[in-house]
């Protein structure tokens, strides 16, 4: 079997420099959707047609086998499987996909193969607005006869509800001398892949068709309104997914998943966070509402309050974070961490138990075990051209306000006063505190306004 995907076609309407395929659904370009799709069937060759300023769309897309064809006038869809002639597999069947309808599934298209064994079958839907489709024309037996296009409809094959959907399996060994006798005489001047369907019924093959379960599967994306709405049951269906493997979701129609999200048993994920890239919940994680995690892991029984924004960490199990936290690149965070609000951390581990529970910034440190990390605490990381590390050992107490001035070295168990400026370690087991002497001046008096 081969997989044509057309994608030649301008996207005009997008109203953007990005080329149309390559508009993102749930985080991944709509041409990617219908490769992936495409493979789960498992074809022998994925061709795609490309067309005018389709290198942008190559370039994206890279992967080993996939066979690119450039077309170049695009003159219609037949023309554009033309193209593709050359490249496939001889033998089988050819089904053609397009690479702005990317929610079809891999069932409904094993349907129509299953439909087209012997001969030809078109993937067809009934809509209640059939304005713009071709349409699917039956002879009196209720036989598919032919597709006729809008343009070139009468006035009763317009009211037909059938449409061409544009997803066809075709025998490949037949293609070569039907698209060799498409013509471009219609209203539109193209070569018409859906003239296919009447030289078959000529040449005496039955045509069937297949239906997908809902129309949103067939559904293409011409403009930033038809984005938004297919990203909306894109992203219904995750939510469907994640319900049925049993994640509770607070609302599955306020969740968004821009990548893989994979949970454990008994995750609740609350309204308004967003997912991007692989973030793996394990078991019991509770997400509370509007976080945002981006290539993250959430060890098992972990809780992050709302308003937290993680991205490539690693939260340890039964963690507590947030709410307004921000975990940075290369947090690494052991069993049962807290950081509250207000707390950033990047590029720093922290061992089992430690907390930062307030306002504090830990850049490129490394903190051990059942460490206390005081309000407004900061380390200082970077001196404005290169960055130093901050190591805290188990046990240590950091004061309030402290500045920790890297390269430097909590020890273990030691104590910082509240106020410290830290600019060379602190031994193990000792109270270190950088601070003026508080002194109280009595008799002094406030200063008065002068009157002129
Ligand atoms: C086509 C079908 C129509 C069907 C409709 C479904 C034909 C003649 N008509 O209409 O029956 O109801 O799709 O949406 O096939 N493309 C190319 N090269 C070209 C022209 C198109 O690669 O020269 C690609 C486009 O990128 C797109 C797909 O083919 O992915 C369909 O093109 P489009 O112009 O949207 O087809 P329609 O004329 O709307
Ligand atoms: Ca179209």
């Amino acid at each position: 079997m081969n997989i044509v995907i057309l994608a030649a076609g301008q996207g005009k309407r997008m109203h953007s420099n990005l080329p149309k395929v390559l508009h993102p659904l749930a985080g991944k370009a709509l041409v990617s959707h219908v490769i992936d799709t495409a493979r789960s069937l498992a074809p022998q060759r994925v061709c795609i047609v490309y067309g005018h300023g389709g290198e942008a769309v190559r370039a994206a897309i890279t992967a080993p086998d996939l066979v690119w064809v450039l077309q170049e006038p695009q003159l219609g869809t037949g023309h554009a499987l033309m193209q593709a002639l050359p490249q496939l597999a001889a033998a089988g069947t050819t089904l053609v996909l397009y690479g702005d309808v990317p929610l079809t599934r891999v069932e409904t298209l094993q349907r129509l193969l299953h439909a087209a064994r012997d001969s030809l079958a078109v993937l067809t839907v009934e809509l209640d607005d059939p304005t713009g489709y071709g349409r699917i024309v039956r002879n009196a037996a209720g036989d598919v006869a032919r597709i006729v296009e809008q343009k070139d409809a009468s006035p009763d094959e317009r009211t037909i509800r059938e449409i061409n959907t544009g997803i066809m399996a075709l025998p490949t060994a037949r293609l070569a001398e039907w698209l060799g006798c498409l013509s471009n005489d219609n209203a539109q001047r193209e070569y018409y892949l859906t003239d296919i369907v009447g030289m078959a019924v000529a040449a005496g093959l039955p045509v069937r068709t297949a239906q997908p379960e809902s129309a949103a599967e067939v559904l293409g994306v011409n403009s930033k309104v038809q984005l938004a709405e297919l990203e909306r049951v894109a992203q219904r269906r995750i939510a469907d997914q994640l319900l049925t493997q049993g994640v509770r979701l607070a609302d599955p129609a306020r969740i968004d998943v821009r990548g893989e999200l994979v949970c454990g048993r008994d995750v609740f994920i609350d309204i308004n966070c967003v997912f991007e890239g692989r973030v793996v919940l394990d078991e019991a994680v509770e997400v509370g509402p509007s976080c945002v995690l981006k290539n993250a892991h959430i060890g098992s029984g972990a809780r992050l309050a709302a308003f937290s924004h993680i991205e490539d960490a690693i939260v340890g199990p039964d963690g507590v974070i947030g709410p307004f936290a921000r975990l940075r690149p290369g947090t690494e965070l052991g069993p049962g961490v807290h950081v509250g609000n207000f707390v950033e951390l990047k590029n720093s581990r922290f061992a089992a138990q430690s907390k930062a529970n307030h306002l504090a910034y830990v850049g490129d440190a490394v903190v051990g075990s059942r460490v206390n990390i005081g309000a407004g605490t900061i380390t200082c990381n970077y001196d404005g051209a290169n960055k130093f590390q901050t190591v805290i050992e188990d046990d240590a107490f950091i004061g309030s306000d402290t500045q920790l001035v890297a390269p430097v070295t909590v020890g273990r168990g030691a104590t910082l006063g509240a106020g410290t400026t830290l600019t060379r370690d602190a031994p193990p087991d000792t109270l270190t505190i950088s601070r003026a002497r508080q002194t109280s001046i009595s008799g002094w008096k406030r200063p008065q306004k002068i009157r002129k």
